[in-house]
């Protein structure tokens, strides 16, 4: 199984290249933010728990998270490897990731981290929130605060990686195929 950490700040590209990597190599995509928005869509009880916490930019607790998060993981008991795109955003989150995944034998092989400058993040989502729809993009506000969530709660994750030896930090600034490529280049140097 190869299971992926795709890390980085709002707005750094990374359910855009998840997308290219399930293709290339048939996983599955477990981003926690759109199985939240799904669960708002149908109204679900969980929805509304998330919602006041994700229209502000702020993050949905932690066991509500992880719950979803393993539910999820064992509704694919045939998987080839899964992308995990937004989760782990606590060392809190990154701990129980590793217990769960550890129990199935199954461990992440590599964290890749999407580096792009907070001015160009605070354009691509002020640009994409004229057409997404998504409360948190609507705002300077709103962006600005959920970067700063991603500095004080979401950063360390990086920390926890990294004394694993896991960590991989690529540029995500530059056109979608060649970041891809250099995120290719990483997994190909664990697999
Ligand atoms: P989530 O849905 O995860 O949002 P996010 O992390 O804020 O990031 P985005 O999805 O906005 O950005 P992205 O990195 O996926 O970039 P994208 O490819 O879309 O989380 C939303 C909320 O849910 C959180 O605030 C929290 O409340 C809650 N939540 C989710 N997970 C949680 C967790 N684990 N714990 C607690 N709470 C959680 O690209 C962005 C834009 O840029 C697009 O328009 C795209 O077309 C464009 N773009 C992409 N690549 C490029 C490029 N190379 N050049 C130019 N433009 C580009
Ligand atoms: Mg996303």
């Amino acid at each position: 199984m190869l299971n992926i950490v795709l890390f980085g700040p709002p707005g750094a590209g990374k359910g855009t290249q998840s997308e290219k990597l399930m293709a290339e190599y048939q996983l599955d995509h477990i981003s926690t933010g759109d199985l939240f928005r799904k669960h708002l869509s149908e109204g679900t009880e969980l929805g509304q728990k998330a919602q006041e916490y994700m229209d502000e930019g702020f993050l949905v607790p932690d066991e509500v998270v992880i719950g979803m998060v393993e539910d999820k993981i064992q509704s694919e008991p045939n998987s080839n490897g899964f992308i995990f795109d937004g989760f782990p955003r606590t060392v809190k989150q990154a701990e129980a990731l590793d217990r769960l995944l550890n129990a199935n034998n199954t461990p992440i092989c590599c964290m890749i981290a999407l580096e792009v400058p907070f001015e160009e993040l605070k354009k691509r989502l002020l640009e994409r929130g004229k057409i997404s729809g998504r409360a948190d993009d609507q705002s300077e506000d709103k962006i600005n605060n959920r970067i700063q969530v991603y500095l004080d709660e979401t950063l360390p994750v990086s920390e926890f990686y990294k004394t694993q030896s896991k960590f991989n930090g690529v540029n995500g600034v530059g056109t979608i195929d060649t970041i891809f490529e250099k995120i290719c280049a990483v997994i190909e140097s664990f697999k």
